[in-house]
């Protein structure tokens, strides 16, 4: 048997996850796994282990031969980006979950670990105590990867759970997700979806070897949704959730997107309260498989961390199957996407932009519609996150430009116009 390799951390961040993973090491003696120093930026904030553990110098972590990994999970972007690559380029393995600053900088990422040979792992930066890296590296071909739904998001959901099912207001809601240590210290990241767009910025690399910059995948959060939605959810027997998506295409690319959606009471989806994650997979011969855990919080997080610290013993890392040994795929505009629009005033949508209308409602306070718009038209333009408008996706969301004729005939044949 090969002894496992003795594993001595250096630690960057004692926030939530920092001081999770600090007492989950405690509790597995086993692993072999020591930190040696945990570096901060607050040196007089009280916490609960040894001060002579932390030190506010970056380098005694950096520069100290003893130190073989380093751990990052502070929350400040650009200072992890600096850390992680002084850490490779120093010789060292890495583990993050700096989602942000993943999706920022993939590209110098990987060239940093092929210059290096430096292991870099961050399972613990999408989905929390989900293993849907490892899953999508290790065990799926993209050709057998149909399509991937997620929620990703462990505050959003949790807000949205809060309001919907328990009557909390948004501003409550958010207070308890910040409390409970599952919201970013700028929760806006949260709520207007850029944390689940960079997520799924890395997750379309591992799952399809897509590589592209979060602001060019189409995304917004759950800042518009409104209570009349949730209403309007509640009649059709569905919930409204914060879903990202990928799906390959009948001409070889994917279509990814970031979206509120409704969802069917009966999808596995629907199953996903509070911060929990959850991420449903359709390959070609399983057809579909749900992975379900927390998202967000700091011990499921922690577990994560210590995952990859463990995974370090054997030399684990990443090969990026799908970018590096296969046929790497890209996105695609080429669909269309049935939406339900609500918004106050008929003025600011553009009617003629949608392909067909299938429902109209108009309330004396709120009105509605659901239609089929280009994905193109959504991307290029904004007036959909604008003026109080309110964009959810339908259920059965996407439609392939091949299929799109068939079903407008067919649906304007529903409604009596041919
Ligand atoms: N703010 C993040 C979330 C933390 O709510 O999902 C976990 O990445």
């Amino acid at each position: 048997m090969t002894a496992h390799k003795e594993l001595t951390i250096g630690l960057f961040g004692f926030g939530v996850v920092g001081e999770g993973l600090y007492k989950v090491l405690e509790k597995t003696p086993s692993l072999k796994a020591q930190i040696k120093k945990v570096c901060i930026k607050h040196p007089d904030k009280k916490r609960q282990a040894p001060a002579s553990l932390f030190t506010t110098d970056k380098d005694e972590l950096l520069h100290d031969p003893c130190i073989n990994v380093i751990v990052e999970v502070i929350d400040d972007a650009d200072a992890a980006f600096r850390i992680v690559s002084t850490a490779l380029k120093n010789g060292k393995n890495v583990v993050s979950a700096s989602k942000k600053m993943i999706a920022e900088h993939l590209p110098e990422l990987l060239n940093l670990q092929q210059q290096t040979g430096q292991s870099f792992l961050y399972e613990a930066a999408a989905c929390a105590s989900i293993p849907v890296i490892r899953n999508l590296e290790e065990y799926y071909d993209n050709d057998l990867l149909h399509s991937i739904k997620a929620i990703v998001n462990g505050s959003t959901n949790f807000i949205l759970t809060k309001m919907f099912e328990e009557g909390l207001d948004f501003k409550q809601a958010l207070i308890l997700a910040q409390q409970l240590g599952f919201a970013e210290s700028n929760p806006k990241l949260d709520v207007e979806g850029y944390d689940a767009v960079n997520k799924w910025t890395f997750l379309l690399t591992h799952a399809y070897g897509i590589i592209e910059k979060p602001e060019d995948i189409l995304f917004t959060g759950i800042q518009s949704v409104n209570a009349g939605d949730a209403t309007v959810a509640k009649e059709k027997n569905q919930q409204i959730k914060l879903v990202a998506q990928a799906r390959k295409l009948h001409n070889g690319k994917v279509a990814a997107f970031v979206l509120p959606q409704f969802v069917n009471h009966d999808d596995h989806l629907a199953f996903v309260k509070n911060e929990y994650n959850g991420v449903v997979i359709e390959s070609g011969f399983a057809d579909k498989q749900f992975f379900y855990g927390k998202g967000a919080g700091s011990f499921p997080t922690a577990s994560a961390v210590l995952s990859d610290i463990s995974a370090l013993r054997y030399d684990y890392r990443y090969e990026y199957k799908k970018l590096y040994h296969h046929h790497p795929l890209v996105l695609s505009n080429d669909v269309y996407l049935r939406t339900y629009i609500s918004f106050d005033d008929w003025s600011f949508v553009p009617r003629n932009d949608f392909e067909w209308i299938e429902e109209w409602h108009a309330g004396e306070e709120r009105k509605y519609l659901v239609g089929v718009i280009a994905f193109e038209k959504l991307q290029k333009d904004s007036w959909w996150k604008e003026n109080n408008i309110s964009l959810v996706l339908a259920a059965d969301a996407i439609i392939e430009s091949i299929e799109l004729r068939s079903l407008k005939k067919k649906s304007l044949e529903l409604a009596g116009i041919v």
